[in-house]
Parts: C-alpha cells; sequence; structure tokens
C-alpha cells in the first residue's frame, strides 16, 4: 500500500476525502495533519476526530498543524461548510479520540526521513503546513515520493475571487513556496477538474442508507444548496475526495507538466495560480495540471468505495 499523509482542514469534502481514503483500504494513512482553512485549527482536528470515529478508523493519528497562514490572517468558509464545518452532521457525536502531542510540521518531517522517498503527501487544504515543513527541513524536496494538491484553478475562474480558488488564496506564500520548492512530483487537482467531479442526491441514493451513506447525506445538503445557487446545479463538488483518488489512481485524470506560480501582490488577483501554458517565461516545468477528469469512473470509485465494496 502507498504511504500517505493527509493534510486537512476539514470541512465537508475533506471529510468525504478522509472517508474515501480510509474505506479504500488502499493507502497506508500514517497519519492526518490539520491546519487552519475552512475553519479553525481546533474545529478542523476536532471534525477530522469525528470523521475517523464514524469510519472507525480511530488508530488513525491526528496532529495539529498550523493555527493561521504565514502571513495573513484566516479567512474561514462557513458560507459553503456550514458554522462547524462538517454542514451540521456529526454535531451530536461525543468526541473521545483526540490530537496526538506535537505538530503537524514536525510529524511530516519525521515521517519522510523514516521512510524516504516512500511518502506521498496528499493536501487538500490551504499549503501553509507543507510550506513550514520545507521551511524547516529543506531536505524534505527530496525525500519525498510525490505530492498531491487540491488547490487552484488554471483555465476556469476561481471560488473565492475571480481569479483565485480557496486553498491557494488563504495562504498564496505558502502555495508559491511548495510550488517552487521542486517536489519531483507534484499534481494539481484543481477546480478545472474538480468541478467536473459533481456528486448528486440519485449518486448518494445508489449509496443505501448505511451510517456512512446517511451521513454524505447529511453533511451535503447545504453545501448543495449553496453550489446550486451560484453553478445552476444541486451537487457537490468533489475537491478533496478527487486529490486522494488521484494518489489511489492517477490515470484518472490527464495531466500536462508546465511551469506554475501564484500571485501574492495584486489587488485583485492574490492566490490566483498562473500556468505558463506556452512556456513564455521560458521556466523549468514545476506542476502536473489536471486537464482532464474521468468524472463518472472517480464519482463509482467513490461510491463503491463508501458502500464497502473492495475495488
Ligand atoms: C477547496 O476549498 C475548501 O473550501 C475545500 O475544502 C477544498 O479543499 C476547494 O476550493
Ligand atoms: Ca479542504
Amino acid at each position: 500500500n502507498k504511504k500517505v499523509i493527509l493534510d486537512v482542514d476539514t470541512g465537508v469534502d475533506d471529510a468525504l476525502g478522509i472517508l474515501l481514503a480510509v474505506q479504500s483500504g488502499k493507502l497506508d494513512i500514517l497519519g492526518i495533519t490539520t491546519v487552519n482553512g475552512n475553519v479553525s485549527l481546533e474545529q478542523a482536528t476536532v471534525n477530522t476526530c469525528k470523521v475517523l470515529q464514524l469510519a472507525g478508523a480511530e488508530h488513525i493519528p491526528v496532529i495539529q498543524g498550523a493555527d493561521k497562514p504565514i502571513l495573513r490572517s484566516s479567512y474561514f468558509e462557513h458560507r459553503v461548510h456550514g458554522k462547524d464545518g462538517l454542514g451540521g452532521a456529526l454535531s451530536d457525536m461525543s468526541v473521545h479520540k483526540q490530537a496526538e502531542e506535537g505538530h503537524a510540521v514536525d510529524f511530516i518531517i519525521d515521517q519522510v526521513r523514516k521512510h524516504p522517498g516512500e511518502v506521498t503527501l496528499v493536501m487538500t487544504a490551504p499549503l501553509t503546513n507543507l510550506a513550514l515543513a520545507v521551511m524547516k527541513y529543506p531536505e524534505l524536496v527530496q525525500q519525498v515520493k510525490e505530492v498531491v494538491v487540491m488547490g487552484g484553478v488554471v483555465q476556469g475562474f476561481g471560488n473565492v475571487t475571480p481569479t483565485a480558488e480557496y486553498n491557494i488564496y488563504v495562504d498564496p506564500e505558502a502555495a508559491k513556496l511548495v510550488f517552487k520548492a521542486g517536489f519531483s512530483s507534484l499534481t494539481l487537482v484543481s477546480l478545472d477538474v474538480t468541478r467536473k467531479a459533481l456528486l448528486t442526491e440519485a449518486h448518494i441514493d445508489s449509496m443505501g442508507d448505511s451510517p456512512l451513506a446517511n451521513y454524505v447525506r447529511e453533511s451535503t445538503a447545504d453545501y448543495m444548496q449553496r453550489y446550486q445557487e451560484r453553478n445552476g446545479v444541486r451537487a457537490c463538488a468533489m475537491h478533496d475526495p478527487l486529490a486522494v483518488a488521484v494518489a489511489l489512481n492517477p490515470e484518472l485524470v490527464v495531466t500536462k507538466h508546465h511551469f506554475v506560480d501564484v500571485e501574492t501582490r495584486s489587488e485583485l488577483c492574490d492566490g490566483q495560480t498562473v500556468c505558463d501554458f506556452q512556456n513564455r517565461l521560458l521556466q523549468q516545468p514545476n506542476v502536473h495540471v489536471c486537464l482532464n477528469v474521468a468524472a463518472e469512473e472517480f464519482l463509482e470509485l467513490f461510491i463503491r468505495t463508501l458502500r464497502g465494496e473492495r475495488n
């Protein structure tokens, strides 16, 4: 099994990504690190612990990381994920699982040093923890196997500002550092593809009425409503689960290797991911940009996996 660390700011779709990773049985999840993002660091940690309890995967360690972006202040996304980040689901659950001692940055560094060349980092949140890890231990870059980032948008429009996607917008300095760090394989699962991976109520119905299916139904209801108001389709865009799925099966997406950088000094365009499709800047490609996705295949994988069917 692939060794992975998931880095999350557990909102609605991070939770679905965690469930996909756990239920797949095909990943060796070394730990889940949390970060400030959709909700506060503390809330993201509690949500992650709840989701692991729901999945019966309390053995997976949860480690807290940065409580704010490197230079900027927090920008929560309660609009989309609800006050608690899980769309109100699991609000009655009593949480006994807790985060481990220690900091996410040290956890990432320690695990990568322990398993050089073997660890895949799946980042579904602002990139603060990874940027801090690279600054603290630059050799990390050569020792990580691959990085999969849910973030950015290279051809379409943003989801926070007209040009910026949320994870990159919240900590653009961190994203810039991570993109430029020199990882041998960094895949960007951007809005260009995650907006094509839409989970509908019909999909959820096909999952039956297990505790997991009911959880998915409840946690995504308000999210679907918000999505419909803005995009005209009642669905849940599977941003973070798609990043997990790409770690499971890279063939779900079509990628191209390009130079990508992040705007950090613009009033209008801060957090924009700029992809140099025609190599006008004459830079080495640094990011495998996803340009297409086998959306139905991905959604089937998600549904089958949450139904407990081994693929
Ligand atoms: C990303 O932003 C967050 O709100 C989601 O959890 C996802 O990681 C989508 O832009
Ligand atoms: Ca997220």
